[in-house]
């Protein structure tokens, strides 16, 4: 390998040096910036030994070429307390940008609004280098109050306006709809994406909460380039049909809630207590005894991660998780949502982690002989998903949750 000659004054080669005074003109510390080198070369490396993984580190959804395993933005707006400040917010999502992060998923119903506003704040300046993900589909009053479900086609134009506007930007990478609406078929939905994208306003659909006849009548219509449904290891119901019609038909799959929304790190003790802004409050697998029985899951991961090594410590159970998903399938990008910078440096450096099949063998066995106990979420929020995204039924002889094009019978 060749070797750079050191600057005698400093210590630092050449190359090294001229970044140095580069980066101190532009307010950057060398030792962020450098972390963030080594984090991509060892990713790049990683991923070039991963059968199916992009030469560069990336995997694809669609047109789209994003880091393997994204950051949620719900969670700075809501759903685990209360919003972050939002400059804080802002400053977060710039850092990760700079660690190397370029996948951000957010939704026009996060906070309302909040969220897209966190987003575009700290993306704009450098908008062509980042893979923004939102999300339409909700009907929402002018307090930011979910008050129903709305796909219609005209509301899909203003709801994509509005994200515009709140992003920054003139295009979305990515649009997906949020829930399937029973009351508009996925036809017309799939039609006026179409059309957004036509304008330019869109480069990618996607789908969310879905199962495989929605998906397949959608892709007849327009591309659908992403699915987003819950999936980490005790969340399997993309396992039902989704992963199948995914791969089937070249779509790429991000699991949302990949942590199961904490617990899977290992961090949240059983015997945690929710606020009500605190949206875990009313899942009956968060409850003491829920959270008690599944702890087994919890040292199975840390029994696989204390053979891998993706930080010098032994790997994370949370990180463990990631990988595990990462491995099931090379169009697979998980989405962790975080408030921290350390926890979405821990979660990205997931990726650096081969699971072995040995591993992958050990988790499946493990897992089979544990009865998760509890649903993973309320039943009113477990009704708004679609025919097939839960594992208890198949959508195979139906027409999915959308109603089918007028004149058009099953
Ligand atoms: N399409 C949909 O319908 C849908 C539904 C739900 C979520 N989503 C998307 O999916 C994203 C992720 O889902 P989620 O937030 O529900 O669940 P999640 O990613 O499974 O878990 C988030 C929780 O894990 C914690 N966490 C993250 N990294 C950690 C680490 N390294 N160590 C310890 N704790 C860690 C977070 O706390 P800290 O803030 O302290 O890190 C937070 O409490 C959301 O942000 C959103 O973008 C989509």
């Amino acid at each position: 390998m060749k070797k750079h000659k050191n600057n005698s004054n400093t210590g630092l080669n050449r190359r090294e040096f001229i970044l140095k005074t580069t980066l101190v003109g532009a307010g950057l510390s060398m030792g962020s910036l450098a972390l963030a080198a080594v984090h991509r070369d060892h990713v790049t490396n990683t991923e070039k030994k991963t059968s199916g993984g992009m030469q560069n580190g990336k995997r694809k959804l669609g047109p789209l070429e994003v880091y393997p395993i994204g950051i949620g933005c719900m969670n700075a707006a809501w759903g685990f307390g209360e919003p972050m400040p939002k400059k804080d917010a802002v400053r977060l999502f710039r850092s990760a940008a700079d660690y190397g992060q370029n996948f951000f998923d957010t939704a026009e119903a996060y906070g309302a609004w909040l969220s897209e506003e966190m987003v575009g704040e700290a993306l704009a300046p450098i908008r062509k280098d980042v893979i923004i993900a939102t999300k339409f589909g909700f009907a929402i009053n002018q307090e930011g109050n979910i008050t129903g479900l709305n796909s219609r086609p005209e509301h899909i134009r203003k709801a994509t306006e509005g994200s515009l506007r709140r992003l920054k930007t003139d295009y979305v990478d990515l649009l997906y709809q949020h829930r399937v609406d029973p009351e508009v078929p996925i036809e017309e939905v799939a039609g006026t994406v179409q059309d957004l994208i036509r304008e330019g306003k869109v480069r990618a659909f996607g789908l969310s909460g879905v199962g495989a006849a929605t998906i397949r009548r959608a892709h007849a219509v327009q591309t659908v380039s992403a699915v987003q449904n819950e999936y980490s290891v005790w969340t399997r119901d993309p396992e039902g049909e989704v992963i199948a019609v995914c791969e089937e038909l070249g779509i790429g799959l991000v699991p949302w809630s990949p942590l199961g929304k904490g617990y899977l790190t290992g961090t949240v003790a059983p015997d945690s207590t929710f606020s009500e802004k605190d949206r875990r409050s009313t899942m009956p697998r968060f409850t003491q005894q829920a959270m008690q029985a599944n702890w087994e899951v919890i040292e199975l991961l840390q029994k696989v991660g204390a053979r891998h090594q993706a930080t010098g410590m032994p790997a994370t159970p949370g990180q463990v998780n990631l990988a595990w998903l990462l491995a099931r399938k090379p169009f697979i990008v998980p989405i962790p949502g975080t408030t921290k910078l350390a926890h979405l440096q821990e979660n990205m450096k997931a990726a650096h982690i081969q699971l072995t099949a040995a591993d992958m063998q050990e988790i499946e066995s493990g897992l089979a002989s544990i009865t998760i106990v509890g649903e993973r979420a309320a039943e009113g929020v477990l009704q708004l998903l679609d025919i097939g995204n839960r594992g208890d039924r198949s959508s195979e002889g139906t027409h999915g949750l959308s109603p089918l094009p007028a004149g058009k019978i099953n």
